[in-house]
């Protein structure tokens, strides 16, 4: 954690040497002002990377001074104290964008610990703002979040991929971000004034795809009372993006390949052969090149697509990216439900960085989204996250000692709650240690909890 520098404002003058000197006791380096306006004299001076101060003081209260504050210095974080039982004061500081609060009487340990927190979120916000920064001030990626090893190569192939103008294929599981990530690369691309058109190759039939890529000629088919414009027309100068293109018909896989090799088209039921300069993204969840091999998808096509290659890891290979997600995401979904929610409450983040986001990034906006939702205010608990409680619980229940295991069933159920107490939880190394997959560890663990629900 880097330090910062902390202005203390309270109007009590023991109040500030108790907060001064606990701050300064951890080699923290602290200035206090007595009041509000003298605070915002002080901001002008000098950067603070955090301010605490009290909500009931003489000229300007606390909550006054919080906005100020937000309206024109915005990175500074601002820990509010407010007096015992008045958890409006609280509810109202953390609406209008305080880090966090604190409730009179407290021990410095509890003060230290909201302080600490403050820094480190400072810290991640600028370690994604200092990566992408390093990657060049050419290209940025401010909606993609992320700091693993496996992002920052990720920044890498994207800053060169896009600028060129070559076809890019995206593979991932469902959820990984491969159309946030589409919609970077043409953001950042030679063709970023241009339109982003989207069609998603699994969800229409055949003559309904060809009409929609391509466009039609009034009368072409039976309802074609007037000629239409295809995507592939649409996305000129700009970008197509082809989700889920391992879901083509073989039929369009055939004309997609001419379009991508001739840069031609005609729309159906035309003549005039039309010229496209679009570039071509396309996404899949499926593994492309085995559809290959298994004559499901044409190789021809596979490479005219695969240019340059991009795979998005899971969510559960680059945990390390979950604090930093979660919290990007608390943040759109506290401000979008208009709840004021300070922080994800430790245990709580235990849990989400524990679990192993079958839906991968996706389901953890889902899952903060709905605990905004659940949470009327204070901290995201425990109790607000509805993963697989199974696999999100920390710390499992274990079936009772006293029975001994009996059929088979039970055997198993308790060599793998022994196996799991042995690795701490870790659901790899467990696996690891049984000789089973993780997919069949986790589908036990299923089976278990349904049958406790059961019981
Ligand atoms: N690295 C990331 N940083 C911030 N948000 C992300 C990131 N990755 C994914 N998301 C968010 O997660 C959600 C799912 O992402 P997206 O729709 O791009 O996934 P996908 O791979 O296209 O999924 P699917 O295969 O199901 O279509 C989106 O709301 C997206 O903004
Ligand atoms: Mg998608």
């Amino acid at each position: 954690m880097q330090k910062g520098r902390i202005l203390v404002v309270d109007d009590e003058i023991h109040m500030r040497e108790f907060i001064c000197e606990a701050l300064r006791r951890r080699h923290l380096e602290v200035e206090s002002v007595r009041d509000g306006p003298t605070a915002l004299e002080a901001l002008t001076q000098q950067a603070y990377d955090l301010v605490i101060t009290d909500v009931k003081m003489p000229k300007m209260n606390g909550l006054t001074l919080l906005k100020n504050i937000k309206q024109s210095y915005a990175h500074t974080k601002v820990i509010m104290i407010t007096a015992y039982g008045t958890i409006e004061d609280a509810v109202t500081a953390i609406r209008d964008g305080a880090f966090d609060y604190v409730q009179k009487p407290f021990a410095p340990d509890e003060l230290m610990l909201r302080v600490e927190k403050a820094f480190e979120y400072r810290d991640l916000v600028q370690e994604n703002a200092n990566l992408k920064e390093q990657l060049g001030t050419r290209f940025r990626f401010e909606n993609i979040v992320g700091t693993s090893p496996k992002m920052i190569e990720l920044y890498e192939t994207l800053d060169m991929v896009s600028s060129s103008k070559a076809s890019v294929l995206i593979q991932g599981e469902s959820g990984t971000g491969k159309e946030l990530v589409a919609r970077a690369i043409h953001e950042n691309s030679p063709n970023r004034s241009g339109p982003f058109i989207k069609i998603n190759c699994a969800a229409l039939p055949d003559t309904l795809m060809e009409s929609e890529l391509f466009g039609h000629e009034k009368g072409a088919f039976t309802g074609a009372i007037k000629m239409v414009e295809g995507r592939f027309s649409l996305a000129h100068d700009g970008t197509l993006l082809l989700d889920e293109v391992s879901e083509m018909s073989p039929n369009m896989q055939a004309k997609l390949l001419r379009v991508l090799q001739e840069r031609e088209f005609e729309r159906l039921g035309g003549r005039e052969t039309i010229k496209t300069n679009a570039r071509v993204v396309a996404t899949t969840n499926r593994d492309l090149k085995t559809m290959v091999r298994q004559e499901k998808f044409r190789e021809d096509l596979y490479y005219r697509l695969n240019v340059c290659p991009i795979l998005l890891p899971p969510l559960c290979e680059r945990k390390e990216d979950i604090p930093l997600l979660a919290n990007h995401f608390l943040q759109i979904y506290t401000k979008e439900y208009n709840r004021p929610i300070e922080s994800i409450a430790e245990e709580a983040l235990g849990a989400l960085i524990h679990y192993d986001w079958p839906g991968n990034v996706r389901e953890l906006e889902n899952t903060i989204a709905r605990a905004v939702v659940m949470c009327p205010e204070g901290r995201i608990g425990l109790k607000h996250l509805f993963m697989d409680e199974v696999e999100a619980s920390p710390v499992l229940s274990f079936p009772s000692e006293s029975k001994t295991p009996v059929t088979l069933w039970e055997i198993e159920r308790a060599a793998i709650f022994r196996a799991l107490q042995e690795n701490s939880n870790n659901r790899t190394k467990t696996a690891e240690m049984l000789g089973i997959s993780i997919r069949t560890l986790r589908n036990k663990l299923r089976e278990y909890r349904a049958e406790s629900v059961a019981c």
